[in-house]
């Protein structure tokens, strides 16, 4: 069964083919063309954090290709009120797909292993590979074509980053953290990136100024990742070099672009002037949420549709 836990679980055609996908149903939609490719079709949504952009946009997105989404919060009791087993057996009969936001990744990994529906990840404390798939259609959106491009993350080594240095990887283009020391990306994982990926060009570093010097888009996100609250005083200490902010944005070329997966703390990992600014492309970013994930609906529902409609 094709789960979407991360995006080792897919390959670079596949991906290429989600972002295709992507762009024609976006067209369409620009067209007033909603094309009821799932009809009848339901997915649930199983969160155990917040969510706006990630709940919202995977809702409207099944809507718009014909179907229905059930979002499930905390009292289906999910890990709580039953057995993980009887919980995912059962949902695999009424819905078509789960999209799951957990706490740990094992436990996405968990509702998997019963191969009861297809699960895709809608963030864990390891990845956020719905993010990545927006985050390219946007860089490609705006540059024309992702390829050759650099991607430079200014932030945390956390799972937005953890996925990105693999989105990156699995294109050819070039990424780079730039972290204060102790915040690096998971070595486990970055060992998998390059075992699966020998040539890929992901380096970390911690000068953040030198590292956006040959950026084509500046990324960001929060320097406490949901979950992390406790260790907020002592990040904000550890961060307060890497702000995302008008001098660091001048340290890169003029034509480089700012991206950040929002939600954002303004004035923390990045300033007022530069997510308002000319070079942000961050609500644009946003709304392609909703585009790269209805082309992964349709990837893993509706796989005849795209044989007929996407070259
Ligand atoms: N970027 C993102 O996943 O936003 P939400 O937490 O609002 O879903
Ligand atoms: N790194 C952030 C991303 C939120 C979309 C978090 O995990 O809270």
């Amino acid at each position: 069964m094709q789960h979407f836990l991360s995006l080792f679980d897919i390959s670079p055609d596949d991906l290429q083919l989600i972002l295709r996908t992507a762009g024609v149903v976006k067209q369409k939609l620009a067209a007033g063309d909603r094309p009821n490719i799932l009809k009848n079709q339901v997915i649930a949504l199983l969160f155990e954090k917040p969510s706006l952009r990630t709940r919202v946009s995977f809702e409207a997105g099944m809507a718009q290709l014909g179907g229905e989404s059930l979002f499930l919060g905390s009292d289906v009791g999910w890990g709580k009120r039953e057995a993980p087993s009887d919980f995912t057996n059962v949902l695999g009969q009424f819905v078509d797909a789960v999209v799951c936001r957990a706490k740990q990744h094992s436990k996405v990994e968990l509702l998997a292993s019963f191969n009861a529906m297809p699960v895709i990840n809608g963030l864990t404390d390891l990845c956020h590979p719905c993010q990545a798939l927006a985050d390219i259609l946007t860089i490609e959106e705006v540059f024309g074509s992702y390829a050759g491009k650099h991607l430079v993350f200014v932030g945390d080594g956390n799972n937005v980053a953890q996925s990105l240095a693999l989105i990156c990887a699995m294109l050819k283009m070039r990424f780079t953290l730039a972290c204060p020391d102790g915040y690096e990306m998971d070595s486990d994982w970055m060992a998998k990136v390059q075992a699966a990926y020998p040539d890929a060009e992901v380096e970390t570093q911690h000068d953040p100024a030198a590292a956006v010097k040959t950026a084509d888009a500046i990324y960001t996100d929060v320097w406490t990742s949901m979950g992390q609250e406790a260790e907020m005083v002592a990040r904000r200490q550890a961060f307060k070099d890497f702000q995302l902010n008008k001098t660091l944005l001048q340290a890169a070329p003029a034509s480089a672009r700012v991206l950040h997966c929002l939600p954002a703390v303004r004035g923390e990992e990045i300033t007022d002037e530069v997510i308002d600014g000319d070079q942000s492309d961050i609500v644009r970013q946003a709304g392609n949420r909703m585009h790269a994930q209805k082309g992964l609906l349709v990837w893993m529902l509706g796989r005849d549709w795209i044989s007929k409609n996407v070259v």
